[in-house]
């Protein structure tokens, strides 16, 4: 059999069910071995066509398939979305296998740095109380005591424990503290209590991600420039027609030469979001708002590629994640356009993006003290700490049971970017570079009468190979 109609017949078994294994084993057949990095995109992928696309590329002079082997040029890849693979049915077990899923993820990724002791066996030891002992669990309350100092309740699939954080034991620590969140998985260190009912905490661990630069091969392997926008809110009386217009010509531009357009959501106002919406909508049936979002996108020149993940104002299902937008909408677009879940990942030009719209923000901003609106990229720099998009369960963001945690940052990407907050900001957290992506629609009723000041008309531009950034204002002179 030729080696192209063995890797087909890999695919036609291995494709529902693509496991590091069984990638390896493709690859090892044609006589490559592969790098881990490398093997994590193409399993992420699931993409027989990836694997077939990188092995036809390569020659027999390369003995192991590195990043720099998965093709860069102008393409997107989708490497995770939860489109067509939802399996939840919101039965009260769905939620069990849930977060055992999410605990089993993120405590995988904080056994790599402490011993975790069940919390059974912890309360049950009881020798010595000065002995340091590790768990690994899920908080499950959070309270300040009458002193003054953070008490959590944290839960494993054996028991739970009460933690202690005194208020002026550890400034660092209790610092630390007051930024955990609810349904968060942490790794704590720490001394017990006589009884072995309490443990006073010396130490607290976040799954985080790696403390380490990019490499020079990361930083040459991507290539091209993406603009990064969010909230477009079109059919909304507040849309910026203007502005955006100057955004399309100047994208056309190609001076500025432009290869990608990521937009996180809120691509139409929608019908029915909220309360009275219809007195503030110029546009009033959601079918005719997207074709008007068709027809602007159509105006981007054809070369520059699109990818497009839905929020909660467009026309999917609210609970997260949500699945890309439905085929009686995306075919009012150009064909071109790669529609994508939220959350989802993608590899543009060599570069991993995560799309996520931010609902969760609300909940983070609500639950952290000093956070706030004006500062977007503080609650997303906390997702990568805690390697998770939505970790509040019960707040505002309604989480669909989903068998496995589609939110676990599983990949580290090279850019997390969100939006529905219509505040912009963009910075770093590690290698990482966070960008909020602001709106196209003026303040709101609802914005005036919370107070929210929205930042419109702005677009972020990337160079994804030094991952140098500008963020540029369309606003009417
Ligand atoms: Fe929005």
């Amino acid at each position: 059999m030729c080696i192209q109609g063995k890797i087909l017949s890999h695919f036609k078994v291995y494709a529902q069910d693509m496991e590091a294994g069984k990638i390896i084993q493709v690859f090892a057949e044609s006589g490559f071995q592969i790098d881990p990095e490398a093997l994590d995109i193409l399993r992420m992928s699931a993409s027989p066509e990836l694997i077939q696309d990188v092995l036809k590329s390569i020659d027999n002079s390369v003995l192991v398939v590195g990043t720099e082997h998965i093709k860069t040029s102008s393409t997107i890849t989708v490497l995770s979305d939860i489109t067509n693979q939802s399996t939840c049915i919101g039965e009260y077990t769905d939620f069990v296998q849930y977060f055992k899923h999410r605990h089993s993820l993120l405590g995988d990724m904080l056994r790599k740095r402490i011993s975790g002791r069940p919390i059974e066996s912890i309360k049950k030891r009881n020798l010595d109380t000065r002995e340091q002992l590790s768990l690994i669990g899920m908080i499950m309350d959070i309270r300040t005591t009458a002193n003054g100092h953070k008490l959590i309740e944290i839960e494993d699939t054996t028991g739970t424990i009460s933690v202690l954080i005194h208020k002026e034991k550890d400034k660092e620590l209790f610092e630390l503290a007051n930024t955990i969140l609810l349904d968060e998985v942490i790794g704590v260190t720490g001394t017990l209590s006589s009884d072995g009912n309490l443990m006073f905490a010396n130490k607290i661990i976040r799954p985080d991600i790696p403390n380490t630069q990019r490499t020079m091969l990361d930083r040459a392997r991507a290539k091209g420039k993406a603009v990064f926008i969010s909230d477009i809110h079109v059919g909304s009386k507040t849309f910026l027609e203007d502005a955006w217009l100057n955004f399309v010509e100047w994208l056309g531009d190609d001076i500025n030469g432009i290869n990608y357009l990521v937009i996180a959501g809120d691509v139409v106002d929608g019908i029915g979001v909220f309360p009275n919406q219809d007195k503030e909508l110029a546009i009033l049936d959601i079918y005719e708002q997207y074709e008007r979002a068709a027809a602007y996108l159509e105006a981007v020149p054809k070369h520059i590629k699109i990818v497009i993940s839905p929020g909660n104002h467009d026309a999917v299902r609210q609970a997260e994640p949500q699945p890309r937008l439905p085929e009686r909408i995306t075919s009012v677009f150009r064909s071109d356009i790669t529609f994508v879940g939220n959350p989802a990942m993608v590899d543009i030009g060599g570069a991993k993006v995560l799309i996520y719209h931010g609902r969760s923000m609300d909940d983070i901003i609500a639950s952290i003290p000093g956070f706030s609106y004006a500062d977007p990229t503080k609650p997303m720099s906390e997702m990568l700490k805690l390697r998770h998009l939505s970790p509040i369960y019960g707040g505002r963001v309604s989480i669909a049971p989903e068998k496995e945690d589609h939110f676990v940052i599983d990949l580290v990407p090279d850019i997390l970017h969100c939006g529905h907050v219509h505040t912009v900001g963009v910075s770093r957290y590690r290698d990482v570079l966070t960008v909020n992506s602001g709106t196209w629609q003026s303040q709101t009723e609802f914005q005036k009468r919370m107070n929210l000041k929205p930042m419109p008309a702005r677009a972020t531009v990337v160079d994804l190979a030094s991952m140098d950034y500008r963020v540029m204002s369309f606003l009417p002179a």
